[in-house]
C-alpha cells in the first residue's frame, strides 16, 4: 500500500507524523512527492496537510485525499487537484476539544475583562471593572459543525447564554438539543444584534468569505467581542480595524489571517484591542489523528466509504 504524504511540515513535525503514521498503519509505504511520482501507478491515497498547489498532480490511480487539517478550503481552491477524487477532512475529538478550550478561554477573557486588565497593567493603572454574571453574557457561535458544537457545549457548561447559527436545518445538532439554533443568512442580523461575543467557526466557502464585514460589525451591540478561530478570509480586515477604532467592536481575538504568518507590519500586531494567536486554536495531534487516517485508509481498501468526506457541491 503506497501512500503519498505531502504538506508544509517543519522537520520535527514531519518526524512525528512519520512515526505516528507508521505505527498506526504499518502495512503502508509512506512516500514523499518524488517517490510517489516514481511509482505513480501504485499510489491510491494521499495524506496531506494543507499541501502547496500542484502536489496532487500526476497520480492517475488516486482514490482518496485524506486531509490532516479540518479545513480543506485551500485544497478545494487548488485548480490542479484531481477533480473526481473524494476528500476526507480530519475529524478528531481531541482536536474538537482543543478548539473548545480556545473558544472558552476567549469567552472568559472577554467576559471578565482580562484583555482590559492586561492593557491597564501595561500602563500601571488600577482599574476594577463592573463584574457581570456568565448568564448575562450572550455568546453567538457561527457554525455548528465539529468545532462549533464542541465550543458551544463547553461554553454552555459555564452558564453563558449561547445561540448557534448554521446553514440548515434550523434544528440543533444531535446532542445539543437545548441549544437555541438558527439557520440561514436571513436570521443573522437579528442574532448579531443580541450577541455580546461572537465566535466564528464557519468553513471558508464562497458564501462565508468576507462575511465579517462592516455590515456585520455594525449589526453587533456596541463594544461586542469578536473571536475568529476559523479562517482569516472570513474577515474584511479594513472593516474590522475601522470597527475596533470606532469602539463598535470592543476587542478581537484573531487566530487566523488571510496571509499567514501575519506580516510584522500588519496593524493587528500593535492594535491595543486585538489579541493575535499564531493559528493554534486547535492543532492536529498526530497521536490520535494518525489513527483516524488509518481507519479511513483501511475502510477504503475494505470497500467501505471513508468517514467525513467533504461534500464538494457544498464546499465543506
Ligand atoms: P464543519 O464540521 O464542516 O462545520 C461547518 C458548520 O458551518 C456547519 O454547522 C454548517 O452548517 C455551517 N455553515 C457552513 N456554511 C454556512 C453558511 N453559509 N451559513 C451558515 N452556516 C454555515 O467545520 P469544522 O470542522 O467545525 O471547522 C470549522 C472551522 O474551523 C473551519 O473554518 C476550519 O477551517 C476551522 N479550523 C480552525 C482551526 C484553528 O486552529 N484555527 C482548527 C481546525 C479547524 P450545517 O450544520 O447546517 O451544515
Ligand atoms: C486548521 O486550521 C485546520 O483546519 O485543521
Amino acid at each position: 500500500m503506497d501512500i503519498l504524504l505531502s504538506g508544509e511540515f517543519e522537520a520535527a513535525e514531519l518526524h512525528e507524523w512519520d512515526r505516528s503514521l507508521r505505527d498506526a498503519l504499518p502495512e503502508a509505504r509512506w512516500l514523499d512527492r518524488d517517490q510517489a511520482l516514481a511509482t505513480a501507478d501504485s499510489v491510491q491515497v494521499a495524506v496531506v496537510a494543507n499541501p502547496p498547489p500542484g502536489s496532487l498532480c500526476g497520480l492517475p490511480k488516486l482514490r482518496l485525499i485524506q486531509s490532516l487539517w479540518a479545513g480543506v478550503d485551500r485544497l478545494l481552491r487548488d485548480p490542479t487537484r484531481p477533480p473526481g477524487v473524494p476528500i476526507a477532512r480530519m475529524v478528531d475529538p481531541a482536536m474538537n476539544a482543543s478548539m473548545a478550550e480556545t473558544a472558552l478561554w476567549a469567552t472568559l477573557a472577554l467576559h471578565r475583562g482580562y484583555f482590559d486588565y492586561a492593557r491597564a497593567q501595561r500602563q500601571a493603572r488600577w482599574l476594577p471593572l463592573p463584574q457581570r454574571r456568565a448568564g448575562d453574557v450572550r455568546v453567538l457561535v457561527l457554525g455548528l459543525g465539529q468545532m462549533g458544537q464542541a465550543a458551544a457545549r463547553r461554553i454552555g457548561q459555564m452558564g453563558y447564554r449561547i445561540r448557534g447559527w448554521r446553514l440548515g436545518p434550523q434544528a440543533a445538532p444531535p446532542g445539543l438539543e437545548g441549544l437555541e439554533t438558527h439557520a440561514g443568512a436571513a436570521a443573522l442580523p437579528a442574532l448579531l444584534a443580541r450577541a455580546d461575543i461572537v465566535i466564528n467557526l464557519l468553513p471558508l466557502t464562497p458564501a462565508t468569505q468576507g462575511l465579517l464585514d462592516a455590515r456585520f460589525f455594525a449589526a453587533l451591540p456596541r463594544g461586542a467581542g469578536v473571536v475568529n478561530l476559523a479562517r482569516g478570509a472570513h474577515v474584511v480586515d479594513a472593516d474590522l480595524l475601522a470597527a475596533l477604532d470606532s469602539g463598535q467592536v470592543g476587542h478581537a481575538v484573531l487566530d487566523v489571517f488571510a496571509h499567514e504568518p501575519l506580516r510584522p507590519a500588519h496593524p493587528y500586531w500593535q492594535h491595543p484591542r486585538v489579541t493575535v494567536l499564531p493559528h493554534v486554536a486547535a492543532q492536529t495531534d498526530p497521536r490520535s489523528a494518525a489513527q483516524v487516517v488509518a481507519n479511513n485508509v483501511r475502510a477504503l481498501f475494505a470497500g467501505r466509504e471513508p468517514a467525513h468526506l467533504v461534500q464538494l457541491e457544498r464546499g465543506y
